[in-house]
C-alpha cells in the first residue's frame, strides 16, 4: 500500500488481456490515466492490449481514448493532451485468440522486443481482464510459453474476480495457477479493498492510540456490515442467475470487510504480515449453520420514486428462479478479541438507498446515574465506518440536552473525507495497479484466504441449493430487504440500523 512507497514504479510492461471489454474500458485505462496525472505510472512503460477483435495500434488507442473521453465527462473533467501523450504513446494491441498457443508466442516476441528498445529490465504485469472461464487457460499458456519466468525482473499476473463459485472450483483454480506461477506472483483482485475508505480502517484502528484499547469484547457488544444496492440486476440476469448474491458478494467483498475489523494488528505492514493476520482471522470464525443466514428476492416496488419490476422479471431471469438477491448473516468469530461478538452481514440489490458501511456497536453504560432520567429511549455509542456514498466516520454518542432537566440525546460527531483532503479522481483502481506494479501484495487475497471464505459459505451454498426457499420474492423492491433478516438480529434481542444516507444530524 502507499503506506510504504510513493514513487514512480520500475520500467515495465503491462499486458491486458480483454483489451477491448468493458473492465479495460471503463475502469483500467482510466486508472493508468489517474496513475500518470499523480507521477505514479512508470516512466518507461510498454502498454500491450491482447483480444480477438482485428484492428491496428493506432485505432485501438483512439477508440479508448474515445471511451476515457466519456469516462471523465462523467466528472466534467476533459482528456489532458499531455497526460493521455503519456499512455497512449506506449500502446501497442495484439490481435489473438486466447486459446491459441501462437497469441503467447507472438507476445513473447513482442515482449523481448518492447524490453529492448525501450530497456523495460525484464519486468512485466499481465491483467486478466477476461471472463473467469479463461483464467486457467490464460494462467496456463503463459506458464507453457515460458512467459511467467521471473528471472531477469519481475512477472505478475492480475486474475481478476469471480476467483471460483465454490471452495472446489476455487481449489482448482488455485492448483491450476500454482503449478505454473508462484504465490507471490499472484495478484488476486477484490476492488473493494481498492476504496481509500476500505483501506483508512487500518489507519484508524493501528494508527491512533484511542481505538485499539477498546476494540475487543469488553467494549463492542456487535458489528453490522452493510453493502446495499438500490440498482437491480441490469444487463446482468444471465450472470446473475448463475451466482446470486451470497457468491456474487459474501466471501469476496464482505468478508474483506470483516477481515478489516476483526484481525489482530501485524507487526508490519509488509503484505505477509498483514496477510497472516487476516488468514487467522478466518480460521476462528465458526461454521456456518443456514439458521445463521438468510435469503431474499426482490419483488417489483419503488426505488427512490421509480417503479421497478420483481427479479423474476428482469432480462434473462428465469420467471420462476430461485436465485438469492438478498442474504443476510451472523458471524462468530471464536477467539480471545471477539468471542460472544457477533458480527451481522448484509447485502442486496434492490434496497432502499445505494449505502455500505461498518457500524460498531459499543455495550451501554451502566445507568445506575440515570435512573430517574428516560434513558431506555437511549441508543449505545455507535462508531460508523462510511464506505460510500458519503465517505467518512461517524461517532454517535449521548449528550446532556440544553436546560435544567438531565435529559439526553444521542448525537452525532462527524469526519466527512471530502471536507479534509482534496481527493484526486480516482476510479479505484488505482491503488490496486499501483500496489501491483511496487509488488505488495498487502490488499491481495492470498490462495488459503480465497479457499477459507469459500470454505465458510460452502454449506450455505449447498443447503440452498437442496431446499427451495419458501415465499420468493420475498421484499419489495425500495425496502431494506426480507423481515426474516430482522428475525435474524431479533433473536439476540438486536436490531439492524437503518439503511440511510448519514446526513445531517
Ligand atoms: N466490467 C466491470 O465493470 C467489471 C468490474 C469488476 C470486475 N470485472 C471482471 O473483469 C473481467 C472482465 O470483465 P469485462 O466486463 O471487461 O468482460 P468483457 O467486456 O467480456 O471483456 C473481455 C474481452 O475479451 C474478449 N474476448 C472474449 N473471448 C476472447 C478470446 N477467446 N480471445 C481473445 N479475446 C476474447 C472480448 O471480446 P468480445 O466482446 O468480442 O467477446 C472482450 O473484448 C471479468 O472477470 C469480470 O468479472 C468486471
Amino acid at each position: 500500500m502507499s503506506m510504504i512507497s510513493h514513487k514512480p514504479p520500475p520500467p515495465c510492461a503491462i499486458v491486458i488481456f480483454g483489451a477491448n471489454g468493458d473492465l479495460t474500458k471503463r475502469l483500467i485505462i482510466p486508472a493508468l490515466y489517474n496513475l500518470a496525472r499523480t507521477g505514479l505510472l512508470p516512466g518507461r512503460l510498454a502498454l500491450i492490449g491482447v483480444d480477438h477483435n482485428k484492428k491496428t495500434s493506432e485505432e485501438w488507442a483512439g477508440q479508448i481514448k474515445d471511451f476515457l473521453g466519456t469516462v471523465l465527462a462523467k466528472n466534467n473533467e476533459e482528456i489532458d493532451n499531455g497526460l493521455w501523450e503519456q499512455v497512449s504513446r506506449s500502446m501497442t494491441f495484439l490481435s489473438g485468440d486466447f486459446e491459441k498457443p501462437e497469441t503467447y508466442s507472438q507476445l513473447k516476441d513482442l515482449l523481448a522486443e518492447l524490453d529492448q528498445s525501450q530497456g523495460l529490465g525484464g519486468n512485466v504485469l499481465f491483467y486478466m481482464a477476461v471472463a473467469d472461464r479463461f483464467f486457467p487457460t490464460i494462467a496456463g499458456k503463459l506458464g507453457e510459453a515460458g512467459l511467467m519466468k521471473d528471472d531477469k525482473g519481475f512477472r505478475r499476473l492480475i486474475v481478476e474476480k469471480p476467483f471460483g463459485h465454490d471452495l472446489a472450483s476455487a481449489k482448482s483454480l488455485n492448483a491450476c495457477l500454482l503449478k505454473y506461477l508462484k504465490e507471490e506472483q499472484i495478484y488476486r483482485i477484490d476492488h473493494f479493498l481498492g476504496k481509500e475508505t476500505v483501506q483508512n480502517i487500518m489507519a484508524l484502528r493501528f494508527a491512533n492510540g484511542l481505538f485499539e484499547p477498546i476494540w475487543n469484547r469488553d467494549r463492542i457488544d456487535h458489528v453490522q456490515i452493510t453493502v446495499a444496492e438500490s440498482i437491480g440486476v441490469e444487463t446482468r440476469g444471465k450472470f446473475y442467475e448463475a451466482t446470486g448474491a451470497l457468491r456474487d458478494m459474501i466471501p469476496n467483498h464482505l468478508f474483506q470487510l470483516v477481515a478489516m475489523v476483526a484481525m489482530e494488528p501485524p507487526v508490519s505492514f509488509q503484505a505477509e504480515d498483514i496477510r497472516a493476520k487476516k488468514a487467522e482471522m478466518f480460521r476462528a470464525i465458526q461454521p456456518l449453520a443456514l439458521t445463521d443466514v438468510v435469503r431474499g428476492q426482490y419483488d417489483a416496488g419503488m426505488v427512490q420514486g421509480e417503479q421497478v419490476p420483481a427479479y423474476r422479471r428482469e432480462p434473462n431471469v428465469a420467471p420462476d428462479s430461485n436465485i438469492e438477491t438478498y442474504a443476510a448473516m451472523r458471524l462468530k468469530i471464536d477467539n480471545w478479541r471477539w468471542a460472544g461478538v457477533p458480527f451481522y452481514l448484509r447485502t442486496g440489490k434492490r434496497l432502499n438507498i445505494r449505502s455500505s458501511e461498518i457500524a460498531i456497536r459499543f455495550k451501554q453504560a451502566p445507568y445506575a446515574l440515570f435512573r430517574d432520567t428516560p434513558v431506555d429511549e437511549l441508543d449505545a455509542d455507535w462508531l460508523i465506518l462510511r464506505i460510500q456514498p458519503d465517505e467518512g466516520i461517524r461517532l454517535r454518542f449521548n449528550a446532556k440536552r440544553p436546560g435544567p432537566a438531565m435529559m439526553l440525546e444521542s448525537v452525532s460527531m462527524r469526519f466527512n473525507y471530502k471536507d479534509y483532503f482534496q481527493q484526486a479522481p480516482a476510479v479505484g483502481y488505482e491503488t490496486l495497479i499501483y500496489d501491483c506494479l511496487i509488488g505488495d501484495a498487502t490488499l491481495f487475497q492470498r490462495a488459503d484466504q480465497v479457499e477459507a471464505a469459500w470454505g465458510l459459505v460452502e454449506p450455505v451454498l449447498q443447503g440452498w441449493q437442496n431446499t427451495n426457499p419458501r415465499h420468493f420474492p420475498n421484499y419489495a423492491a425500495g425496502s431494506e430487504g426480507p423481515i426474516a433478516a430482522n428475525d435474524l438480529l431479533a433473536k439476540d434481542g438486536r436490531s439492524w440500523r437503518a439503511i440511510r444516507i448519514l446526513g445531517g444530524k
